[in-house]
């Protein structure tokens, strides 16, 4: 009797000195962060994903965190003094709540949902405890004006570096609100004049530099000054889910561009936007994309490469069961004139167009003004492969422009059914200029199956010679 009653009382004060342990702990965060009184999110941040409670203290390994309480993996940004309203800068908050997640393995750092977080250019740097998840659910929003973008910070908006075995997901977008990007107005000018240091370009929303085993999913990305989702120096990288979306007016807007990034999968997505709605440039391979619907834009682009007599490489592209919408190219293969290097293993196969204007292109003189000097070198294609692709066309329906000095080798046609949409009759014949390779039934229309010339050898030989420098 004795004996239970002292237990009793034991135990009581022993939780009362874990309540103690616990509220004071958690004291020092609230100092230190400035928590908010976020009380809906509260119950949130106790749980893991599946709505589990998260575990606690005792069941998680002994590893030392000092700056986190224990227990909690989910790192909400209103936790770090963030404001949420959409005007108020919630950069500083944002970079608190990452520098946090970062330490801890399999972290989610969340943007709530019904919350605004306007964030000035940042750059998130890893590397990262493995499996960190960025969720976002509610919105980033960019600032609007012209004028509050530091000169040094054109490059992008949020600029991920170093991270591996990262995740962003979620219900909800980032917003590079960029209609005063589109329309040059005072503010443009006024920055141009101020610095000659001012590269042309506008900044990219989204872009991983140096990253590997990232995914990106079923988030939207909208309005980007630019390039909306840009991957470069990286690898296995996922995109999956996703929607792309600025207005076709906008210009120069990319949806989602590759440079020297391999292992590349991009997935279920509808992107629309005023530029290429996929870009593949130089040093990009083992790249499938599939399951796209693109439009309105310039359809799925390799290139432009080559430029400057540089150096490009791009290898083994699948771009399958895709549906095109209203598009100035389909799938196109674009190179400058005098430049070096290859595209090979290209496959396009299992392409829908709808009244996009030239479906099939390669372009081996691309250029930006009205005329580029004439040069003898380019960039080598071969190994490039049209499967079904079948739909309706408003300018012409194939266009394939090889380099006088080192043709196209091994490009196929096979199954391609591509119709004037209607009200245009009349339109240009298919063109297939220093283009070897072979074409298979069907074809429509019927110019087709006599554009290619029969591959020679000796050209083969030609192009291989100038495959080496991309090994
Ligand atoms: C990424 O995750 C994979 C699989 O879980 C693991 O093998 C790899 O070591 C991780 N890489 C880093 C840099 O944490
Ligand atoms: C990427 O993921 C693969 C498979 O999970 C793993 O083997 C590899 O180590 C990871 N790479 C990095 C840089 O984390
Ligand atoms: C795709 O993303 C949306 C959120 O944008 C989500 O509601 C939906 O469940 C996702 N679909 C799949 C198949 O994951
Ligand atoms: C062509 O690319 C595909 C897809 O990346 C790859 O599976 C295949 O092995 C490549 N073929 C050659 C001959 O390299
Ligand atoms: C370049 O070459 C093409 C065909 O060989 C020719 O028609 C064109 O006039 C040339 N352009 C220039 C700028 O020399």
């Amino acid at each position: 009797m004795k004996r239970s009653r002292r237990l009793c009382i034991l135990a009581f004060m022993a939780i009362i000195f874990l309540i103690f342990i616990t509220s004071s702990t958690t004291s020092v965060e609230a100092k230190k962060h400035s928590v908010k009184k976020s009380k809906p999110h509260k119950s949130k941040h106790q749980k893991d994903k599946k709505g589990n409670p998260s575990p606690d203290s005792s069941s998680a390994p002994a590893a030392p965190l000092p700056n986190y309480p224990t227990g909690s993996k989910i790192f909400d940004i209103l936790s770090f003094g963030a404001k949420g309203d959409g005007v108020s800068d919630d950069s500083k908050a944002l970079e608190a709540a990452w520098k946090a997640a970062c330490k801890v393995p399999g972290a989610t750092l969340e943007i709530p949902s019904e919350f605004k977080f306007l964030i000035m250019p940042i750059t998130l740097q890893g590397p990262c405890m493995p499996h960190l998840v960025f969720q976002i659910d509610g919105a980033l929003l960019a600032p609007p004006k012209v004028s509050s973008w530091a000169k040094f910070s054109l490059f992008q908006w949020i600029n991920f570096k170093w991270v591996h075995n990262f995740t962003i997901q979620g219900t909800g977008f980032v917003d590079g609100q960029a209609s005063e990007w589109w329309t040059p107005s005072d503010d443009i000018y006024y920055i141009q004049k101020k610095s000659k240091h001012i590269p042309s370009w506008k900044p990219t929303a989204l872009r991983f530099y140096s990253s590997y085993n990232v995914t990106v999913q079923d988030i939207k990305i909208l309005n980007s000054p630019q390039c909306h989702l840009k991957f470069d120096n990286s690898g296995g990288i996922t995109v999956n889910n996703i929607t792309i979306s600025s207005p076709e007016s906008s210009p120069n807007t990319d949806g989602i561009h590759l440079q020297n990034t391999r292992d590349v999968e991009i997935q279920h997505s509808n992107i629309a936007c005023g530029d290429d709605c996929v870009s593949i440039q130089t040093g990009c391979s083992n790249v499938h994309i599939h399951h796209i619907n693109c439009g309105p834009g310039h359809g799925i682009s390799l290139g432009s490469l080559g430029k400057d007599k540089t150096v490009a490489c791009v290898s083994d592209i699948v771009v399958e069961k895709i549906s095109l919408l209203n598009t100035m190219a389909g799938v196109r293969i674009k190179t400058w004139q005098g430049g070096v290097g290859s595209v090979k293993n290209v496959s396009f196969s299992n392409i829908q167009v709808s009244d996009v204007k030239v479906p099939i292109i390669i372009d081996q003189y691309y250029c930006d003004k009205s005329v580029c000097k004439n040069q003898t070198g380019a960039v080598a294609i071969s190994g490039v492969t049209y499967d079904q692709i079948i739909g309706t066309y408003t300018a012409q329906p194939v266009h394939l422009a090889c380099s006088n000095a080192i043709p196209c080798t091994d490009v196929d046609l096979t199954n391609i059914q591509l119709k004037p949409s209607s009200g245009y009759g009349g339109l240009g014949q298919a063109l297939c200029l220093n283009s070897y390779g072979k074409s298979l039934a069907p074809l429509l229309p019927s110019g087709i199956d006599s554009c290619l010339r029969r591959d020679g050898g000796a050209v083969k030989r030609i192009a291989r010679s100038r495959e080496h420098v991309c090994f």
